[in-house]
């Protein structure tokens, strides 16, 4: 990767993406780009519609780049409330930006989930390759989006990449309309009012991942030896597997008097009990050397000191 388009890069991944892509490859070598401009981006940005055909094609040509991290997507919860737009953006867009990168000879990334599982997969140590019957929309456009980048790999040669993220935690940007925000959100709560209500209910079990480590598998899969790529669109990750009270406990080694209450929404609810418990990630291991840095513990110790200084100049 030399000269990067990120798309949807004022998003939850994208925010943060972009600035690691500025340190590592040049800040002239990262094209943000959105459905809006930013009042002041900070570096070169360009608005994007993913959805019209010709934009994401010409942006890449304008600056002559030579990868697509392609971003923009609408999360579960938001796309079980708009399942047509969700189908428009996350498959239309994604059509589109497999286009530009086949038009143009470019590298290709863009994240799958473990929302492509569904209640007929395996729970437990859910396997690389298994059955993939999501009841979501966000799981069938994932299904579909694994399925289309493999074909566009195996059809026209473009060189596409990708992994299952899971639930990813960070501070910087919230994310929106997820079903795993909550292990976001009582991070938040937990210093703004020393207790959080949980909207998925204890023991509920999925994979997540603090965010320094997504940024990373994403570089590293970028940078991998396609010669050693078995799966390519749909690496399963995983940092930890985890439910509302571990967080509750993880908290509460910094924060001795955190309370956690519940008060379960059904719709995201519904959404996590389909998804696995605990994933596999071998494949990720044995292809491209990934594995996760941080723990829930020591993501509980960054997140916290990182969100106290946060509140504190938001507020200053
Ligand atoms: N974090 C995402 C969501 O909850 C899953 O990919 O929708």
């Amino acid at each position: 990767m030399k000269k990067i388009l990120v798309t949807g890069a004022l998003g939850q991944i994208g925010s943060e993406l972009t600035e690691k892509l500025r340190s590592t490859y040049g800040e002239d070598n990262i094209i943000a780009s959105d459905i809006r401009r930013p009042e002041n981006p900070s570096g070169i940005f360009e608005e994007i519609d993913v959805t019209k055909e010709k934009e994401i094609y010409e942006i890449s040509k304008k600056y002559n780049v030579d990868t697509i991290i392609h971003l923009a997507a609408l999360l579960s919860a938001k796309a079980e409330a708009f399942p047509k737009v969700a189908w428009e953006i996350n498959m239309g867009g994604l059509v589109n930006a497999l286009e530009a990168a086949k038009q143009l000879d470019l590298k290709f990334f863009t994240p799958s989930s473990i929302g492509a599982f569904g209640p007929s997969t395996p729970k437990d140590n859910t396997p690389q390759d298994t059955l993939q019957r999501p009841t979501t929309m966000y799981g069938v456009n994932k299904v579909a989006g694994e399925l289309l980048c493999d074909y566009y790999f195996s059809r026209f040669g473009v060189d596409t990449r990708g992994v299952r993220f899971p639930g990813l935690i960070s501070y910087v940007t919230a994310p929106g309309g997820g079903t795993t925000d909550y292990a976001v959100e009582v991070y938040y709560e937990a210093i703004r009012k020393g207790a959080y209500t949980s909207y998925i209910a204890q023991g509920t079990h999925m994979d997540m991942m603090y965010m320094p480590d997504a940024l990373n598998a994403i570089i590293q899969l970028m940078e991998a030896n396609p010669d050693r790529l078995k799966h390519r669109n749909a690496f399963n990750i995983t940092a930890v597997s985890a439910a509302p009270e571990h967080f509750a406990s993880s908290i509460r080694k910094q924060i001795p008097n955190f309370e956690m209450g519940y008060q379960v929404d059904p719709v995201r609810q519904g959404i996590a009990e389909s998804w696995p418990d605990s994933i596999n990630a071998d494949a990720a291991k044995e292809e491209w050397g990934f594995e996760a840095a941080y723990d829930i513990d020591n993501m509980t110790v960054d997140m916290l000191e990182k969100i106290r200084e946060k509140l504190k100049k938001d507020s200053a």
